[in-house]
C-alpha cells in the first residue's frame, strides 16, 4: 500500500466547488477583501505599477482589488469555474487578467515583482510538491521580488487542540454562522505527518455539503527552511491580523525575498 495518498486525495478539487464559492462570496465581502489587500500592499511594500502574480486566485477577489490599487495583476487558478467567475466579476477599472493554470507547474521566469498566495492556499500537496510550488514562485519572481503567503498556523491549531477539555475527541470545531447559513470545520492534527485532517460542513439556504481533506500545516521554522531551500532569503513572519472577529483562524503570514 502506498503510504502517501495522491495530492488529489489530500485536498480534492470538490473542496472548492460551487457551495464553497457561494460561502466565500458571503464571508469575503468587498470590505473584508479591501482590508486584506491593504495588508498585502503594506506588508509586501508593493507600489502601483508593480507586476503581481496571484495564485491560486480563486474567483479573483484579491487580484481585482490589487489592480484597483494600481498594480498589474495576473490571477491563475486551476478551477476553470473560478476563472470564469473572476473574468465575469471584472467590471472595476484596473489592469488584471485571469488564466487557468496549475501552481505546481508555473512556467514564468523573472516576470513578477510579487507573488501572492493567500487564503490558506498552501499545504494541499505532499512536501515534495509543496517545495516545487515554492521553487516555481521563486522562478516567477524578478531578483528582489517578494512572496507574500498566508496560511493556517500549525501552532495555533496545536494550541487550540491542547486547550480542549480532557477526554474529548481530538478535534477542534470552528463554527461560522451568517444569518442562518453555516460553515463548520472539525480539525485534527497528526504531528508525524504535519497534516490536519478536516471535515467541513457548509449549509447554505438549507442545502448541505460535506468535505473531507487533509491540509499540511507548517511550523514557522519548517516553512522558513522550505523557503530558504527554494532560494528565498529575508524571511519574515508578520503578525498583523485581519480586523474581523468572524475570522478566528490562526493566521500565519510570511514575507520572503527572491
Ligand atoms: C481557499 S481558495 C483561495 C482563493 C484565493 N486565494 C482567495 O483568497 O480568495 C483556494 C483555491 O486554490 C485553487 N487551487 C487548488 N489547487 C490548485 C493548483 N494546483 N493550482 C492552482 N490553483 C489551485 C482552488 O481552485 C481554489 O480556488
Amino acid at each position: 500500500m502506498d503510504p502517501t495518498p495522491s495530492a488529489e486525495e489530500l485536498v480534492p478539487d470538490q473542496v472548492h466547488d460551487d457551495m464553497y464559492i457561494a460561502w466565500t462570496d458571503r464571508v469575503y465581502t468587498d470590505a473584508h477583501t479591501a482590508v486584506e489587500t491593504d495588508a498585502i500592499i503594506r506588508e509586501g511594500e508593493l507600489q502601483p505599477g508593480m507586476r503581481v502574480l496571484d495564485t491560486p486566485c480563486g474567483t479573483g477577489r484579491i487580484a481585482r482589488c490589487l489592480a484597483e490599487k494600481g498594480l498589474i495583476v495576473l490571477g491563475v487558478d486551476k478551477s476553470s469555474r473560478c476563472i470564469e467567475l473572476a473574468r465575469e466579476r471584472c467590471s472595476a477599472p484596473g489592469d488584471v487578467t485571469f488564466r487557468t493554470g496549475d501552481m505546481r507547474c508555473l512556467d514564468m521566469e523573472s516576470e513578477f515583482d510579487a507573488v501572492v498566495n493567500w487564503g490558506v492556499s498552501f499545504g494541499y500537496y505532499d512536501d515534495e510538491t509543496d517545495a516545487a510550488i515554492l521553487a516555481g514562485y521563486r522562478r516567477a519572481l524578478k531578483p528582489g521580488g517578494r512572496l507574500i503567503l498566508q496560511c493556517l498556523s500549525r501552532d495555533w491549531v496545536a494550541a487550540a487542540l491542547m486547550a480542549r477539555p480532557p477526554r474529548t475527541p481530538p478535534f477542534i470545531h470552528l463554527v461560522t454562522e451568517l444569518d442562518g447559513d453555516l460553515l463548520v470545520d472539525s480539525i485534527g492534527f497528526d504531528p508525524q505527518s504535519g497534516r490536519a485532517p478536516f471535515v467541513r460542513h457548509i449549509v447554505i439556504a438549507g442545502q448541505h455539503a460535506r468535505y473531507s481533506f487533509a491540509l499540511r500545516l507548517y511550523a514557522p521554522s519548517e516553512l522558513a527552511d522550505r523557503l530558504r531551500r527554494a532560494g528565498f532569503s529575508g524571511i519574515r513572519f508578520l503578525h498583523s491580523k485581519v480586523d474581523d472577529p468572524r475570522h478566528e483562524y490562526g493566521d500565519m503570514r510570511v514575507l520572503a525575498t527572491a
